[in-house]
């Protein structure tokens, strides 16, 4: 075995982390594992990996869950097509009666990718497929220095062929764990502890003392600023939601009724704006009023690509009240029934607390 594999191996095995998803080769645990780290940090990943598996042991349990109940699961990991691909997926594996052992099988499922079909290939069936992600990226790019950016495609495929030429070809499982840990562990994209590093004395950035400078990216991830306005329609049991149904953020998760606006507004713009207006006009709300910001500051979310600056208002109607156009009634004792995003989960946390009522 050359150098940079045994060095990493004989690294990961003293100094690996001893992760729940690493002590089993059920594909379906591995795929489940590695589309939620896809999105969130082994610290918060470990929790919902764990509640998932539980409820949704195998694939054909996840098969016949209520959507609902699958979201409900994801909710605050963020990338719901995710769950909402796997979820299909599930359904596609159920009908063929077994998960299946190829790259070429696993790369066809519903929402697998490269990255996603490597790993549960290597780490399932002990295949040698090598797995190129963010750490891999930037343990290679170190490495051998180099400038082709990873976010281009010829850069992807230069690493994909590379990443395959130097992996381990006795033992692609270990070494593919190996070298995501040393990139998530060592190799940090920011103040990384090449002291502690098994490849520092081949390391070529490191020697030129420029790691910062790896890996090389072409373009700047452009960052959208979008302004909700929120409507907590309430009386003291009901309150009203929908499921976002659009293209968009958030798709098949609960919302409140939401106003957006292109552009920033104060309070007082928001309450004489066209967008409100058009807002009462359409759920027949013209004739109530609207109470004060709900939260003093209102909340902002960071997504990867948008920031949602939110403000939250109140509209109170009254006992008995049943019927809003677009929107379905229920008790607010219920709605930890629905899955809802990040947000609207802090909202209510923050909202209902402040208020002694319960959800
Ligand atoms: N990130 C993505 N996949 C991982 C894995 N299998 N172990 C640790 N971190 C990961």
């Amino acid at each position: 075995m050359d150098n940079f594999s045994s060095r990493l191996i004989e690294w990961y095995k003293k100094n690996g982390r001893d992760l729940p998803w690493r002590q089993t080769c059920d594909p379906y645990k591995i795929w489940i594992s590695e589309v939620i780290l896809q999105q969130t940090r082994v610290a918060q990943g470990y929790e919902y990996y764990l509640k998932f598996i539980h409820r949704f042991p195998d694939f054909q349990t996840l098969a016949v869950a209520d959507e609902d109940e699958v979201m409900r699961y994801w909710q605050g990991l963020g990338y719901y097509s995710r769950a909402r691909n796997l979820h299909e997926a599930a359904r596609s594996l159920s009908r063929l009666g077994h998960f299946p052992d190829t790259y070429r099988d696993v790369r066809a499922l519903k929402g697998v990718g490269d990255y996603t079909a490597a790993a549960i290939c290597s780490f399932a069936y002990n295949q040698l497929h090598a797995v190129v992600d963010g750490n891999v990226y930037r343990v290679l790019s170190r490495y051998y220095a180099i400038e082709e950016p990873i976010d281009s495609s010829e850069g992807k495929k230069m690493f994909a062929t590379l990443a395959q030429e130097i992996m381990s070809k006795d033992f692609p499982a270990v070494y593919n764990q190996a070298i995501m840990d040393l990139g998530a562990l060592v190799c940090t994209p920011v103040s990384p502890r090449c002291e502690d590093c098994p490849l520092a004395d081949a390391c070529l950035a490191y020697h030129r003392k420029q790691c910062s400078a790896f890996p090389v990216k072409k373009k700047k991830v452009k960052v959208t600023d979008r302004f909700f306005h929120y409507i907590y329609i309430y009386n003291s049991i009901s309150t009203f939601i929908c499921k976002r149904q659009h293209a968009d953020i958030w798709r098949n998760l609960y919302d409140l009724p939401l106003v957006e606006s292109r552009k920033p507004m104060t309070e007082v713009e928001f309450l004489h704006s066209k967008e409100l207006d058009a807002f009462r006009k359409e759920t027949g709300l013209d004739n109530l009023s609207i109470e004060m910001e709900l939260l003093e500051k209102g909340l902002k979310h960071v997504l990867s690509h948008q920031r949602i600056h939110a403000s939250f208002y109140g509209i109170r109607v009254p006992e008995g009240f049943e019927n809003l156009t677009g929107y379905q009634r229920v008790n607010i004792a219920e709605l930890h029934n629905f899955p809802v995003s990040r947000l609207i989960n802090q909202f209510f946390s923050v909202f209902l607390a402040t208020n002694n009522l319960k959800r």
